[in-house]
């Protein structure tokens, strides 16, 4: 998808066939419900912004389709990668983000309106990658957010996407729990956030290295959900771990992080 003088229609055409072609190619049953959402004239007419501000210069394949939303590659003008996630704004889990955002003094004031809680919900993705970045913590680096779409950097290699931990053999699984648990440890310390979600389904494994990913739902330390969200992620590190073999106190680290 060249930008150069490409009106809004002709980016629609080829937007469709692309998507057409996407559909073809992958034989699940449900893509149709897969896209639903995703392509819409909203999303176009966004996806089209960040084609004119040069943020992207085309969309590459799907790497995720998720409940939420989509995440695809994308390219830049010079040839490198990003990861473009979409939101979905007919989201089913609506009430679930609800309760994220409502107690989170940063975004005071949110309405109770279902497409500017997923504009919330997106621009708070964006800031808690920024934090926890900042802080130490490796997660893909935020570019940009427009609304419901968020530009960061691509975790992978040129042909494909990095695996989640879950789908990996750790060379060194102690060796990755001390890894994580430091991050853990940062986002609470030096972000002030506790990613609520943390799992080996939200941690990507690249060049050996973890990549913490999927952080919408992480919440600041003076949010009411902070402390039982930490419990839950240490207790998600516990167990994974605890099946490759190392024991994690979770008593004891809960007591190291939460010393400041
Ligand atoms: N920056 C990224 N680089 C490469 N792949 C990514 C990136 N962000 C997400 N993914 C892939 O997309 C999937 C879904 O992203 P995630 O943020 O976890 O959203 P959700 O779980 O809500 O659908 C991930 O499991 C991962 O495989
Ligand atoms: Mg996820």
């Amino acid at each position: 998808m060249p930008r150069d003088g490409l009106g809004f229609r002709e980016f629609e055409r080829r937007l469709e066939r692309e998507r057409d072609s996407w559909r073809f190619r992958r034989k699940d049953a449900d893509d149709r419900k897969t896209y639903d959402g995703v392509f819409d004239r909203d999303n176009l007419l966004r996806i089209y912004k960040l084609f004119s501000d040069g943020v992207i210069d085309q969309v590459d394949f799907p790497i995720s389709t998720g409940k939420e939303g989509n995440v695809f590659r994308a390219i830049r003008s010079d040839g490198t990668f990003l990861a473009l996630k979409i939101y979905r704004t007919s989201t089913a889990t609506f009430k679930e983000m609800a309760k994220y955002v409502h107690g989170d003094p940063r975004f005071k004031g949110v309405t109770r309106n279902r497409r500017k809680l997923i504009y919330t919900w997106a621009s708070k993705e964006f800031r808690n990658l920024q934090r926890l970045e900042d802080a130490g913590v490796r997660v893909p680096s935020p570019v940009s957010c427009h609304k419901n779409l968020i530009v960061m950097e691509y975790i992978g290699t040129e042909s494909s996407p990095a695996p989640l931990m879950r789908s990996v053999t750790l060379e060194d699984p102690e060796a990755m729990a001390r890894k994580l648990l430091d991050y853990v440890r940062r986002a609470y310390q030096k972000a002030e956030l506790v990613h609520g979600d943390l799992s080996e389904f939200n941690v990507l494994i690249h060049e050996g290295e973890p990549v913490i990913i999927d952080v919408g739902q992480a919440v600041l330390l003076g949010h009411p959900l902070a402390e039982e969200l930490l419990v839950r992620d240490m207790g998600n590190m516990a167990r994974y771990f605890s099946k490759h073999g190392v024991g994690i106190d979770v008593d004891a680290e809960l007591r190291r992080i939460r010393k400041r």
